[in-house]
């Protein structure tokens, strides 16, 4: 099993990045078997990194609790899933898409409001923002920081300002279960 642990920026905190390598690499377990059942056609003879790259994967979010992110790995890159407060929810779902600099309602950003899903990666020069752990910054928008030049990222994920022209990437996925999400 690969390290699944993956910077949250730029001097992250260390017990934060425990606990997300912790929360991240029972996740990954539990995708592993996934991989196995759904892509019978892979060559088994040279697994592993190939097929983990491009595989769908299949993560448990029962022990992810209100107000917590954690990032897991998809397709060699970072996967930022967090369960969004109410607050974080109605912030998100009143903006004014003409507040935005690219704009998508936050309904079109999610399954289910509880639980956003992106690509942890800065769509100005990628770099990975800080907010995923308790302590970091989150930007003036409550959601994600870069600090690189400065890129604010609203709780849906959008670009609020700085130089960042794209909001930050939703993968596809769906739910497979109450708590179960499949990536890819
Ligand atoms: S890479 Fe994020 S602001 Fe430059």
């Amino acid at each position: 099993m690969a390290d699944t642990t993956v910077p949250t920026g730029h001097g992250h905190d260390e017990d934060s990045s425990r606990r997300d390598f912790l929360l991240t690499s029972t996740v990954v377990v539990g995708g592993a078997g996934v991989i196995a059942a759904a892509l019978p056609f892979i060559d088994y003879m040279n697994p592993s990194a190939d097929v983990l790259a491009l595989a769908s994967l299949e993560f448990d979010l029962s022990g992810v609790e209100e107000g917590q992110s954690i990032t897991v790995m998809w397709r060699k890159k970072p996967v930022f899933i967090r369960r969004r407060t109410s607050t974080e929810i109605k912030e998100a779902e009143e903006v004014p898409l003409s507040q935005l600099k690219d704009p998508q309602p936050d309904s079109e950003r999610v399954e289910k409001p509880e639980w956003l899903v992106m690509v942890g990666i800065c769509t100005h020069l990628g770099c990975i923002p800080k907010g995923q752990a308790p302590g970091d910054p989150k930007g003036e928008y409550g959601g994600w920081f870069c600090p690189c030049h400065g890129s604010h990222y609203d709780t849906s994920g959008r670009i609020r300002k700085g130089p960042a022209p794209r909001n930050l990437e939703v993968p596809p996925y769906e739910f497979t279960g109450d708590t179960t999400i499949l990536i890819g």
